[in-house]
């Protein structure tokens, strides 16, 4: 137990457990101060703020360390695969064969959407976002799976290995038809026979007596992008999955909210910006030099796109596992992406730039992704949804570490007012 915290208020001492990690985080436990003192912490952005205590992932941002339930990062990028560390990060510990074995035929049995989805996909425009139908579904998915989306906690838990099954899989598969739904093409079947990635690319890009047959190099790019998306520890999204189970919402319910989350362009839809951004640089003929004088200066609005963190202060580990798999993936299949050249002498620059160093901006997990999944032929548009698609794992996860904890209480930060003080209504007549 580590010592006590002492917090001096208007000349009075008030003494505050505090609570210390399996990795020596520190924190002071707060959940008396509004009662003890009269006070609440402030904490926008919640930098400052532990939100819970998890057992399923843990970041070290000023060293750069990553691991799920334990294990490095480093270490599941070379021996593990999407699905086993998805199983890892949903129960804990890594499945034996058998165990694996049943997790994966769940998810390949869980796969198949409802046919009213891909009817509901059709109502959609041509040029809607995918983020948007993609989100559209997961809420949607606690009508097509009622049985396992209640909102009766017992019941939902009860039901929890094929809700977590489904959501995993259906995220997929939901995904690659509203693909190709706004491209007027007819859904495919998933194929049990395939592994995750690779009957992912299957739903996207088979056509009719023309099966997509992934290269061996493709599917261990792909499985490997999934992987190191599964987890994150309490990212926007996944604290907004927590947000929303905490009052007890079903896990489709709480995943939507999730992926909501993950749209905006500060955190998941980082990677579709950096292509953006490459593609600009390329288009004026820049070789990134032009574009971070401008980024430095803050003037132009314009930042660099996948460099930088909330946590991390130095390299993102993500990012330097994506960055080498990018370089051999372009290798393998031929490819010379110009803008693999722009990224590389942005990153260069920027790692040997006062303003990048001071302010402690490393490449994060976005920054290389972009140009891995364009040369998986991924549309650009879909960058975001192949970040949910990895994530889910991580966002049911920590559905169910709520779903598992009786004495979780919903979660109702406070505010400190500062709009008008006590008025009176004014009638029309007398207003100005
Ligand atoms: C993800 O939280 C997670 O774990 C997220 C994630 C996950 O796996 O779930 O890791 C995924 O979201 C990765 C982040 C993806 N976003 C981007 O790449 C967008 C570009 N980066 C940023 O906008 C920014 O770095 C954030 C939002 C990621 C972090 O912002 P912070 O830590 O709140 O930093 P800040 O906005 O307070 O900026 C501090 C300073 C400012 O300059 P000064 O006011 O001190 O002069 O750093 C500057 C900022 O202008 N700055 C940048 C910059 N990021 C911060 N300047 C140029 N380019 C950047 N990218």
């Amino acid at each position: 137990m580590s010592k006590p915290a002492v917090l001096t208020l208007d000349d009075k001492e008030y003494v505050f457990p505090t609570i210390k990690g399996v990795e020596n985080e520190k924190a002071v436990d707060f959940r008396t101060l509004r009662s003890a003192t009269g006070y609440i912490s402030y904490d926008e952005g919640y930098g400052n703020t532990g939100s819970c205590q998890s057992e399923i992932t843990y970041i070290d941002g000023e060293v750069g360390i990553l691991r799920y339930r334990g294990i490095p990062i480093e270490q599941l990028a070379d021996k593990s695969s999407f699905l086993e560390s998805s199983y890892m990060l949903l129960y804990g510990d890594l499945p034996t064969q058998f165990e694996l074995d049943q997790f994966t035929t769940r998810v390949r049995k869980g796969a198949a959407v409802s046919p009213m989805m891909c009817d509901a996909l059709k109502g959609f425009p041509r040029d809607a976002p995918p983020m948007g139908m993609l989100g559209s579904m997961l809420g949607a998915m606690s009508c097509y799976n009622a049985s396992m989306a209640t909102n009766d906690r017992a019941v939902d838990l009860e039901h929890f290995d094929e809700a977590a099954a489904a959501a995993i899989a259906q995220t997929a598969t939901a995904a690659a038809l509203g693909y190709r739904v706004t491209k007027g093409l007819e859904g495919n079947q998933p194929d049990p026979s395939l592994s995750f990635g690779d009957n992912f690319l299957h739903l996207m890009f088979s056509e009719e007596g023309r099966p997509y047959k992934a290269i061996p190099e493709v599917s261990r790019a792909l499985d490997l992008m999934l992987l190191l998306h599964a987890d994150h520890e309490q990212n926007c999204s996944t604290s907004t999955v927590r947000m929303v189970a905490s009052g007890g919402a079903n896990l489709f319910a709480s995943v939507a909210a999730g992926c909501g989350a993950l749209w905006g362009p500060a955190h998941g839809g980082a990677n579709m910006a950096v292509i953006k951004m490459l593609e600009e640089i390329r288009a004026t003929g820049d070789d990134g030099s032009k574009f971070i004088e401008e980024a430095k200066s803050g003037k132009s609005g314009k930042r660099l796109m996948g460099f930088g963190h909330r946590v991390y202060k130095n390299f993102d580990p993500r990012a330097k596992i994506i960055g080498k798999a990018c370089e051999e993936l372009l290798n393998k299949l031929g490819i010379d992406d110009p803008c693999l050249d722009i990224a590389r002498h942005l990153e260069q620059a920027a790692l040997a730039d006062d303003y990048f160093i001071s302010r402690n901006l490393y490449p994060n997990v976005d920054f290389y992704s972009g140009i891995v999944l364009r040369a998986l032929g991924i549309p650009s548009d879909m960058f975001t949804v192949m970040f949910a698609i990895g994530r889910m794992p991580g966002w049911v996860a920590n559905w169910r570490e709520i779903a598992m904890n009786p004495k979780m209480k919903i979660n109702r930060p406070r505010q400190i007012y500062q709009g008008p003080a006590l008025r009176d209504y004014v009638a029309m007549e007398d207003r100005g």
